[in-house]
């Protein structure tokens, strides 16, 4: 088993600030009093932050706050949200809502719903949150190196009424591909990442650090919110002697169940909240292990049980579920029916796509790494025209094909949709996702009610295939 958090020789002990989750409230805007003033401000910068172990030395990251963690956004279900964004970087940027069914104007996404904030410029976010639930928040301007280099954060909607528990947790689950001097590698547009399975990192962190373990009390019960913002990592969290149950994805309730393979698997962009009940004994230690990758388990984190006495009594009773959002259901038997193909990558038999307006052969694709496509269309832009046009408030049914060998999340903009099936087996419950993970070559059946007009873009979460040209729009009209 390599446990090695490689290319260092660190100690396994990753830290856990997640409790102390940097709350944005109260910050400042720097504009005249007569403005409206939002009660949250995202400042795009560059800062110093300790990424490894304090012993390091600190990593030059890009971050929307002044201080490490990871930003973390708490609103309550239904309320209004306003956030200014304030551009510090020396690059257009802008803040999409991942996960989040706002109106087109709010995405974030430069060219179809926003001009890029330039350099030393604000934007206004400012918009309603419908769902409840685990959501984050990145920029949609080359996006590899943006979120690469730090750029996100989380936004926790509370329910009106949470499920009781003794705390509730925050984890952004990353990676970071850092060099000897702790500095982030600047290789963004390497072609070996863009056309395999995407930039991996070599420093595996729990809210932006290395994790330490998770000191709990015996009979405690945590609600662990899950958040992957790795640009290409997926993580499969085992609780060592622990049975966790999931209550939602992707933001959306789901009847509690223990994950299948006891991993809960998380792609880039997918969010999981899990019950976790600590059910062990005072003084024991457990293992949280990533074993996603086979013959490469990596110790993630550990659960330290405290001394002493328990925290309750007797342990957790049943586990509760959320109530769900309201969400438009889907009439299957009066769908539209849509497919989208994925083709491209590394060992491919693709001959060629529509790219800049015209069909061009593989080698031509290949000069500009433009090497993904989606119903054969390479992007280069998200200016592009629709690659799908779903009719506004009718049911929709999409099947995804994926004709390449890697696996790709892929996630669709304002909407969630229910995963009817996946390779041809039916999902049980269809949850409701904003993300669906494709295996090599592997199919999706989704479903969803087109209620949200606009152009959205529908792509890959891999972010290196983003750059390659794995984006497109669904226009909702
Ligand atoms: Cu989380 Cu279009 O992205
Ligand atoms: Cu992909």
């Amino acid at each position: 088993m390599n446990t090695q958090n490689t290319p260092f020789s660190l100690s396994r002990r990753q830290m856990l600030m997640g409790a102390s989750a940097f709350a944005l409230s109260g910050m400042a805007p720097r504009f005249g009093a007569a403005a409206a003033i939002p009660k949250h401000v995202l400042k795009a910068q560059k800062l110093d932050a300790q990424i490894l172990p304090p012993d390091w030395p600190k990593t030059p990251i890009w971050s929307y706050a002044d201080t490490h963690p990871v930003p973390v956004l708490r609103v309550k279900q239904g309320e209004r949200l306003q956030v200014l964004l304030q551009n510090e970087l020396d690059q257009p940027t802008t803040v999409h809502w991942h996960g989040l069914r706002i109106p087109n104007a709010m995405d974030g996404v430069p060219d179809i719903s926003q001009a890029p904030v330039q350099p030393g410029e604000t934007f206004l976010y400012d918009f309603k949150v419908p769902d409840a639930g685990t959501f984050w928040f990145h920029p949609h301007v080359n996006s590899s190196e943006q979120i690469g280099r730090g750029l996100h954060g989380a936004l926790i909607v509370e329910e009106h009424n949470p499920p009781k528990v003794d705390r509730d947790l925050v984890w952004v689950l990353d990676d970071w591909r850092l060099t000897q001097d702790g500095a982030i590698s600047d290789d963004f547009n390497r072609g070996m990442d863009i056309s395999h399975g995407g930039r991996t990192g070599n420093f595996v962190t729990l809210n932006g650090r290395a994790s330490e373990p998770l000191k709990v009390r015996k009979n405690e019960r945590i609600r662990l919110r899950l958040i992957n913002v790795a640009n290409a990592r997926l993580f499969g969290l085992n609780f060592e002697n622990h049975d966790v149950h999931i209550i939602a994805l992707d933001g959306q309730p789901v009847p509690p169940h223990s994950p299948k393979y006891d991993m809960v698997l998380l792609a880039p962009g997918q969010r999981a909240d899990v019950i976790l009940d600590c059910t062990g004994d005072a003084g024991s230690t457990h293992k949280i292990l990533d074993i996603v990758y086979e013959n490469d388990t990596l110790l993630f984190n550990e659960l330290v049980y405290e001394e002493g006495e328990p925290l309750h009594a007797s342990p957790p009773g049943p586990v509760p579920s959320l109530t769900p959002n309201r969400l438009p259901e889907p009439d299957l038997g009066n769908a539209e029916n849509h497919e989208i193909i994925i083709s491209g990558g590394a060992m491919s038999r693709m001959q060629g796509a529509v790219y800049k307006g015209e069909y061009r052969p593989i080698g031509e694709l290949v000069k500009d790494m433009r090497i993904w496509a989606l119903n054969g269309v390479a992007a280069h832009t998200t200016a592009m025209l629709p690659m799908l046009t779903f009719a506004e408030n009718k049911s929709h049914i999409v099947t995804i094909k994926n004709e390449t060998m890697f696996p790709h999340p892929m996630h669709l903009h304002g909407h969630s949709f229910r995963i009817l099936s996946i390779d041809g087996e039916p999902v049980p419950n269809t949850p409701w996702a904003d993300t669906v993970l494709l295996g090599g070559h592997g199919t999706a059946e989704i479903a969803l009610v087109a209620d949200n007009p606009g152009d959205w873009l529908f792509h890959c979460h891999i972010l290196a295939h983003v750059q390659g040209g794995m984006t497109s729009v669904i226009r909702v009209a």
